[in-house]
């Protein structure tokens, strides 16, 4: 028998649990031609702001060795044109919209909670809080518990109750858990976890930064063991908030890894830039890796390393 590998988003049944990543799917119109997107668990869109945006200058994207640095910026339409364009495309090919917000500050965020929340058929926010903070010297949002919780709490009000509030943290921090808190203790029902790594590259010929913004997000297979060990460490603190995983997970078996330390969902960035049906190929093959390990249900999975570890055991090698 295949396992059941339906999960709860709130009040969403969504058919499995592989996400695509923000900013890595735009608003699901790309993907479309290589995946039917009402296959996917759900479609975690661009982060929306208020006012459209270009993003940064060129060159925002430089490869290295085991992932890809990139600063896009926000670059996008503004929630008008993306509730005018975006959502109703998304719902019309019967896709799951998770919509991922941002802003500059507290007001601006709360703004854009509430006119989704006027919307139809959001499945849930997605709360990008690795944004500069205008009114704090540009300090990032999700650096600063008080920051962090600030934001949640004024999305939470502005949201409809049937809504789930994901927070996504960043692991640019001392203390994950400490920011985790601070979103749950605001009213979050739930966490996304990891963002980019803050990084940089030199192009060694032309001896100056290989991005025009100098620094960039570090995303894909480097960042697998950072995104890991954040999930573990608040699914220690925190184990009934939901998490939705992510951080170079490119094949079903490293979704199962993010699974293993709590996350119940899985989102995925870099791998669908040069696969774009990554999705899908993920979801075929944490089927087979849950099958081969007599799982029938995703939930038996979800956090299971804990467990093992605190019982002192450890399951066979699976071939
Ligand atoms: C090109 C690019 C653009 C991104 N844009 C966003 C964004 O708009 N909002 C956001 O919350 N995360 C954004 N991210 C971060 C991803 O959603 C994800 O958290 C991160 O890349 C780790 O996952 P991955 O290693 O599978 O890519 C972006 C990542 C990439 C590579």
């Amino acid at each position: 028998m295949a396992p059941d590998l339906r999960t709860r988003l709130g009040n969403v049944e969504l058919p499995n649990p592989i996400l695509t990543a923000s900013g890595c799917a735009s608003s699901g119109r790309e993907l479309a031609q290589f995946v039917d997107v009402s296959k996917i668990g759900a479609i975690v869109t661009k982060s929306v702001m208020l006012a459209p945006r270009a993003g940064r200058p060129t060159p925002r994207m430089a490869e290295t060795s085991s992932g890809m640095l990139n600063s896009i910026g926000l670059q996008g339409p503004g929630i008008d044109a993306f509730l005018q364009r975006d959502l109703p495309w998304l719902l019309s090919r019967g896709a799951r919209a998770v919509v991922s917000i941002a802003g500059s500050t507290v007001d601006e965020y709360a703004e854009l909670a509430a006119r989704l929340s006027d919307a139809a058929g959001v499945a849930a926010l997605e709360v990008n809080i690795s944004c500069p903070n205008v009114e704090h010297r540009g300090q990032v949002f999700a650096c600063d518990p008080v920051d962090a919780g600030a934001v949640i709490e004024a999305v939470r009000a502005r949201t409809r109750y049937d809504v789930p509030v994901f927070a996504k943290l960043s692991p640019d921090v001392t203390d994950i858990v400490a920011i985790a808190r601070a979103c749950v203790a605001a009213g979050a029902d739930g966490l996304s976890m990891i963002n980019t790594l803050l990084g940089m590259v030199i192009d060694t010929d032309a001896v100056r930064p290989a991005l025009a913004g100098m620094t960039g997000g570090l995303s894909g297979p480097a960042i697998r063991p950072v995104a890991v060990r954040c999930v573990w460490q608040v699914k220690q603190a925190l184990p009934d908030v939901p998490i939705i995983g992510m951080g170079g997970v490119m094949t079903g078996r490293d979704a199962l890894e993010l699974m293993l330390a709590g996350a119940s969902m899985v989102s995925v960035g870099t791998a669908v830039f040069h696969d774009p049906s990554a999705c899908a190929r993920i979801l075929r093959e944490l089927d087979d890796e849950l099958a081969r390990r007599g799982v029938e249900r995703l939930s038996e999975v979800i956090g299971l390393a804990h467990e093992m570890r605190a019982a002192g055991r450890s399951m066979g090698t699976v071939k």
